[in-house]
């Protein structure tokens, strides 16, 4: 093991959490937000409790993805990052992400520490010069051996077919460091959260290392190698060194070098990624690491993949869903919010409209946004002449049963929030707000003004704003904007993190008598049947299934702007009827368009039966082969075989017709066998 591993989340150890860097070919989305949310509310709770914190993003922009990209767009490729990178930083600031610094790869300070490392492993003797004959995908920038591939040489990441390549390459010497990285996972338990990815990670290992391709010769846009420019380094090595290019120099003059206050032994280190780039950092990553001399990271946390709808986001299924036009309709907030509440950081999770209103009117508007109106709005407002009443004691079994409840959810938050679960940090946290409503059904403050119990009334109001402002600091994490708002409207500042200062609320009655409140717009507006539609129109939404009395043909969230009329719902039939229809989960495993057919795929589709069946289905306008190839499909099984351009159809693959014409393959959440039954 390199120098010892420091213990987990220590309230003064220096924090240094990072996101992975985004590809720049592709514009920030729902996936990539979720990633940069859950950093920044990690990031914030750190904060937030006094811990020196360091969170870093920023951008991957070399490779031959990015190369073609630009070539595609007809630009030179660094015009063309520069273009595209403007669209990131925009998007975490309008998500209220407050990152401490924004790394390119292609900056001179990133470029230097790529080569930096490349040379301290050159001199450990672990970098050799040989030729690379194999597979490589583009998408996801990957080398792959056959029997890694999906039948018909296709990526099993991004079911596209990958290359060929051969060439001279540097290579990794990362066959020798199986044995040295199986030590350093026993010493390190918690390397790998959560755990069931650590197996994964640990059997990947086990099963044998190859040495690894680290440098291309067929394309220049990467960082030149050290003495042999003809190569540029492989993209993923470029890219994971920039952990530590971002920590390169002093934050202000005078201060100890970032790398040495931030990375381990002194510091904490926690990188959060996807979960399909958990090899690159917990297996390369610490390998290059070791070898360099350099301690590895602390932590790797994969969290999972969101869904929409059940399916995939692609560009080619149209289904992509841009934070903005979110931002816009519920605020950065409530996105923020619903992303951390809904998805169990770890799990996958999948985005849905109807949650999200459910979530707004339930828990952020009859919640939290009622409890704040009820008391400040209206009974300190009308009653107790705007201010904070005096400090109140518990004297009552509700007042007391209130008190540990704010006390127990409080402690158990952070207890989450340390363990890095966020959603059940809100769990706990809502528990409070619950709890606070109750009281106030429960002590009716609004009889107390009746009955004249002024001194009770008081006790009362005073308790749940002193509720409120513990609510405002434990929200403030995942809701900043809100929690200030909150604040604002209970008379008090805004937070502000101090090193050093623990603000996690802990003893009860610091909210000071006399202070004037300041009652203002509710939080959170309740949004009605009307308004749901309005924003459904307004994100190019259908109707979304459970929540709104309207119909639609479309059950995918796609960018769509389609509003036109729904066909009319055809003759009613009786269940018998419907019986009689067999649809079966389909996996596509060839695709090909048919000759002289602009509308039609010719599919071959695994229905578990002992042979693919041939199914011509007529999207061919909507989805390229490459697009259905891995894809599964809902399939109408036992339709009679039809002819069409001189080739037999064995069934029907289902998709949504928007209004437009546009078609949209119905969805198949999870990976559910071929021939599995649909009903
Ligand atoms: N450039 C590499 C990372 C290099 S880090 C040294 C890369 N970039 S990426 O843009 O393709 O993906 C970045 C992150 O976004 C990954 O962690 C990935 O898991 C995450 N997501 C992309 N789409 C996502 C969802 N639909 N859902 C959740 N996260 C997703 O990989």
């Amino acid at each position: 093991m390199p120098r010892g591993q420091p213990p987990l989340r220590d309230v003064m150890q220096p924090f240094y959490i990072t996101t992975p860097i985004y590809y720049v070919n592709d514009r920030p989305h729902i996936g990539t937000a979720y990633s940069t949310i859950a950093a920044d509310v990690i990031a914030r709770y750190q904060r937030l409790r006094g811990r020196p914190t360091r969170f870093v993003t920023g951008l991957d922009e070399h490779g031959l993805k990015l190369a073609r990209a630009a070539s595609d767009a007809g630009l030179e490729p660094q015009a063309f990052v520069d273009g595209m990178a403007s669209a990131f930083v925009d998007a975490w600031k309008m998500l209220g992400c407050d990152y401490d610094d924004f790394i390119r790869t292609t900056e001179a300070r990133h470029k230097d520490r790529a080569r930096y490392l490349w040379k301290r492993i050159a001199d450990r003797g672990d970098i050799y010069l040989g030729d690379y004959e194999d597979w490589y995908c583009v998408g996801c920038e990957t080398f792959y051996t056959e029997k890694d591939l999906l039948e018909g040489k296709i990526c099993p990441q991004h079911k596209k077919p990958v290359e060929r390549i051969k060439e001279s390459s540097y290579f990794f010497k990362l066959g020798a460091y199986g044995e040295r990285l199986l030590a350093f996972y026993e010493a390190n338990p918690k390397f790998v959260q959560p755990e069931g990815r650590y197996n994964e990670v640990k059997s990947f290992v086990r099963e044998g290392l190859r040495d690894l391709s680290l440098s291309r010769t067929t394309f220049s846009w990467g960082v030149p190698v050290p003495d042999d420019p003809k190569h540029v380094m492989y993209v993923w090595f470029d890219a994971l060194t920039n952990y530590l290019s971002a920590l390169k120099g002093p934050a202000e003059p005078g201060e100890a070098p970032l790398f040495d206050q931030f990375w381990p032994p002194s510091g904490e280190v926690m990188h959060l990624v996807g979960k399909d780039i958990l090899r690159f950092h917990a297996v390369y990553w610490p390998a290059f690491l070791l070898s360099a001399g350099l301690a590895p990271p602390t932590q790797v946390w994969a969290h999972g993949w969101l869904t929409v709808s059940g399916e995939k986001m692609s560009k080619s299924l149209r289904n992509v869903v841009a934070p903005e036009a979110l931002v816009e309709c519920f605020g950065a907030d409530v996105l923020r919010y619903y992303l951390m509440r809904d998805v169990a950081l770890g799990q996958d999770g999948d985005f849905s409209h109807a949650s999200l209103f459910a979530r707004y009117n339930g828990e952020l508007g009859n919640g939290l946004g009622n409890l704040l109106q009820r008391i400040v709005s209206s009974i300190v407002k009308n009653n107790l002449g705007g201010r904070v009443p005096a400090v109140a004691l518990a004297t009552t079994p509700e007042d007391r049963e209130l008190l540990d409840t704010a006390g127990r959810c409080a402690r158990a938050a952070a207890g989450h929030m340390d363990a890095i679960a966020p959603q059940r940090a809100l769990d706990s946290i809502w528990e409070l707000v619950g709890a606070a409503n109750l009281y106030v059904d429960r002590t009716k403050p609004w009889a107390l003004v009746k009955s004249g119990d002024q001194a009770r009334l008081e006790q009362v109001a005073y308790t749940v704003l002193e509720c409120l402002r513990w609510l405002s600091v434990m929200i403030w994490p995942v809701m900043p904007q809100k929690a200030g708002e909150l604040r604002a409207q209970l008379g008090l500042p805004p937070l502000v993190p101090a090193v050093g200062g623990d603000q996690w609320p802990a003893l009860w009655g610091e909210l000071p008598a006399g202070l004037e409140t300041r009652p203002a717009e509710t939080l959170f507006p309740r949004i009605d049947k009307d308004g749901e539609a309005r924003i459904l129109a307004r994100l190019g939404v259908g109707a979304v299934e459970g929540t709104s009395t309207s119909t639609s043909t479309s059950t995918s969230t796609s960018t769509n702007t389609s509003t036109g009329a729904v066909p009319a719902v055809k003759e009613t039939i009786q269940y018998d009827d419907f019986a009689k229809m067999d649809l079966r989960v389909g996996l596509v495993k060839t695709a090909e368009r048919v000759p002289k057919s602009k509308k039609l795929l010719r599919l071959e589709i695994d229905l578990g039966e002992s042979a693919p069946r041939q199914v011509l289905a007529g999207i061919g306008e909507h989805y390229t082969p490459e697009d259905m190839v891995g894809r599964r499909v809902v399939v109408v099984a036992n339709l009679a075989p039809r002819t069409m351009m001189g080739l037999e159809s064995h069934g029907m693959v289902l998709a949504a017709n928007d209004g437009s014409g546009r078609l949209l393959l119905s969805a198949v959440a999870g990976e559910p066998p071929p021939g599995s039954t649909v009903a």
